[in-house]
């Protein structure tokens, strides 16, 4: 894997492999010491043109546990307040000769931009509405360590799918995993042509989300609506809020974060025991450490053709 730049570039082996490597990691999480000497010499840039807090950070601890040297840039206080272009911020990061850079930018596309730009792989950490492949890999490890697998597992991904790189991404990767996913939404925060396009179900009607296994809730993304799609938040949570009446005990819940509470979940389905949203965070530091270990050998190592199975010892060396 040369980069990461999105889920649809990845085949159900790569994704696989990349999760055992993760599920290695999560082996290494449990030592004393929970650091390994892959990346040591290696420096990753952590580019954040946009706020994070889950993937800013799970990123920079997942580096520092690979032993990298780690440089961490944010737009705020940085000199892209003073207008600097992305094109010249890539070439002043790359003088210090990353092995790989992670960005998270508002501009679909600029993951791709930046991957011609420099000899670092690349790490889209969302970009824009188009994807955000790490949090769709973590989210399937997640479901994959409570399921054990996701074929024909039935997942309802509701709310605001029209802004959402994570619905996007999750759509791709649950349906690469064998899983039958569904987008639940009023009207007019379901992009046009999706059930035809991806070949997911469309649905309206939120009662029906009864029949899901899994409900993965999204954030409503106020800050790319450039219009009204809903009446008010208070109208969209009174019709399409998760609650304790619509979820039921055999089901799972999930939400990318961060959660508005009280508009497209409840507070207490947030801390329900159906709630992965704990576990996906912590998902999200070995997967990440996983990434960053496959684009660091996946350009120099030999490939192989399926993935490793779990209990395959680690090629992740000691503890640093
Ligand atoms: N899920 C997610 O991307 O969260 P952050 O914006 O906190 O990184």
């Amino acid at each position: 894997m040369r980069h990461l730049l999105s889920v649809e570039s990845l085949s159900r082996g790569e994704i696989e492999r990349i999760l055992d490597r993760a599920q290695a990691f999560a082996e290494v999480g449990k030592r004393d010491i929970k650091k390994v000497p892959t990346l040591r010499g290696r420096t990753v840039v952590n580019l954040f043109y946009e706020a994070s807090t889950r993937t800013s950070s799970s990123f920079e601890l997942a580096a520092k546990r690979l032993s990298a040297d780690l440089v961490s840039v944010k737009a705020a206080g940085s000199a892209i307040d003073k207008g600097e272009s992305l094109k010249d911020t890539i070439s002043t990061l790359s003088a210090y000769d990353p092995a790989i850079i992670v960005i998270r930018s508002p501009f679909a596309g600029a993951a791709d931009l930046v991957a011609r730009w420099t000899d670092a792989a690349v790490v889209n950490a969302g970009d824009g509405k188009h994807e955000h492949p790490s949090q769709a890999l973590l989210d399937v490890f997640t479901l994959r360590q409570r399921l054990g697998t996701l074929e024909g597992v039935n997942i309802w991904i509701v709310g605001d799918v029209l802004h959402s790189r994570v619905a996007r991404s999750c759509l791709i990767a649950f349906q690469a995993m064998g899983a039958e996913v569904t987008l639940c939404g009023p009207p007019t925060l379901i992009p046009r042509g999706i059930a035809e396009a991806t070949g997911a179900s469309v649905s309206h009607d939120i009662d029906g989300v009864a029949e899901a296994d899994v409900v993965y809730a999204l954030r409503m993304q106020q800050e790319r609506m450039s219009e009204s799609f809903v009446p008010s938040l208070r109208e969209y949570a009174m019709r399409y809020q998760i609650d304790s009446r619509r979820l039921t005990p055999r089901q799972l819940l999930m939400h990318p974060g961060p959660v508005n509470r009280g508009v497209e979940l409840s507070p207490e389905v947030i801390d329900s025991p159906q709630s992965l949203i704990s576990a996906q965070v912590e998902s999200g530091l070995v997967v990440r450490m996983a990434i960053l270990y496959e684009l660091h050998t996946g350009s120099d190592q030999p490939r192989t053709t399926g993935p490793e199975p779990v209990d395959t010892p680690p090629r992740i060396g000691q503890p640093a």
